[in-house]
């Protein structure tokens, strides 16, 4: 039987997410027969009359679409259909739009490609509507438990490593140290990643508190072992060095993480004199053309997840584990974000190295 399977992508964009759909479209033509129907903008594409939707031709889905950053299907992090936010300001329960719009755009099922909380809202509309659904994990932040990779998080490692190639030599020339923020939400899996692979001299996570005074230790004696430059890894979510949270107010009320570099840096500049400036990577980790680990592991996850749907195999997550593709419950998936091991490998590694974590 011929099925009509719904595909979104959902929270923040990344490296990959073009490379998922290609895959989705594809293997669901090519091996079922099935048509892929795209949903514009997340959840947001079904709350708009008629539903925001597009048929995914398989003939137009060449490989330049991989090369593509972004999604062509476009997402949104906001707007909780549980509780809508309105103009008047009040939030609405607006889950049953949702609903409709799926059985007025007959999906036999749906393919959700997120992180943990759009995984949430996705599996409360599933439960509440019946609809088959299918995750796929993407997230920079690569929180999501039980895989070990998601979509976007390798591209983002390498926009950080080549922040911090770039960063050495002016370092150096200037006698500096440089203090690179990177994005990662409650976790630090992109800064320790990074700081090993670019070579940084400090990482802090927020899985491992630190010293303030460690950090200008290691710095000093980084000087007076002849060093005239350090390269500081700050994972966004680490506190500032008197505890507390370092979080921007966004004129529409959101507040998000950003900050802490500066604050990192005004302290060590004023603790070890040395001269200090900082980089905020921001968004450019979400960016630019998906590595090509990026691309097999979203082409990997986007065949596997439509095999899924013809196995009948539904409120599950495709996910990495041992250099396999598998499949995983999504609700426990999604329980509670997957953070940097203390003791885990990469930590090792760096302590390995000699790089400074702020605890010791
Ligand atoms: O979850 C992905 C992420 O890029 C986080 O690393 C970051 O904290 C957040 O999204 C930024 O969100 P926004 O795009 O709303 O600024």
């Amino acid at each position: 039987m011929t099925k009509r399977v719904g595909l979104l992508t959902s929270g923040g964009d990344c490296g990959g997410l073009n490379a998922v759909i290609r895959a989705v479209t594809l293997r669901a033509a090519s091996a079922y027969g099935w048509e892929v129907l795209g949903i514009r903008n997340g959840l947001m594409g079904l709350l708009r009359q008629p539903p925001d939707t597009e048929s995914l031709n398989p003939a137009k889905l060449d490989a330049a679409l991989m090369r593509l950053g972004g999604t062509v299907l476009g997402t949104t992090n906001k707007g909780d259909p549980f509780a809508f936010p309105m103009p008047d300001g009040s939030l609405r329960d607006r889950s049953q739009e949702i609903i409709d719009a799926c059985h007025a755009i007959r999906l036999d099922a749906l393919i959700g490609i997120g992180g943990d909380g759009s995984f949430a809202i996705l599996r409360r509309l599933a439960q509440q509507s019946g609809l088959p659904l299918v995750g796929i994990p993407k997230t920079i932040d690569n929180d999501v438990r039980d895989t070990e990779a998601s979509v976007g998080y390798d591209t983002a490692v390498a926009v950080a490593t080549e922040a911090l190639d770039r960063l050495q030599p002016t370092a150096a020339s200037h006698d500096r140290v440089m203090v690179l923020e990177v994005m990662g939400r409650d976790a630090g899996h992109i800064a320790i990643a990074a700081g090993i692979a670019g070579g940084a001299d400090i990482v802090l996570i927020p899985e491992i508190p630190y010293r303030i005074a460690a950090v200008a230790a290691h710095i000093d004696r980084l000087r007076r072992g002849g060093r005239n430059f350090a390269l500081v890894v700050v994972a966004e979510s680490v506190r500032d060095p008197a505890g507390g949270l370092v979080l921007r107010q966004h004129p529409g009320g959101q507040k998000s993480y950003g900050g802490i570099g500066a604050a990192l840096a005004d302290a060590i500049g004023r603790l070890t004199g040395a001269e200090t400036r900082v980089t905020v990577l921001g968004h450019l980790q979400r960016g630019g053309q998906p590595t090509a680990g990026d691309r097999v592991i979203a082409s990997a996850f986007g065949v596997y997840a439509v095999d899924l749907v013809a196995a009948g195999r539904f409120d599950r997550m495709v996910a990495w584990q041992n250099r396999r593709v598998v499949d995983v419950p999504l609700g426990a998936s999604i329980a509670t974000p997957a953070c940097v091991d203390p003791d885990g490998a990469l930590v090792r590694t760096a302590r390995g190295l000699g790089i400074c974590l702020g605890d010791a």
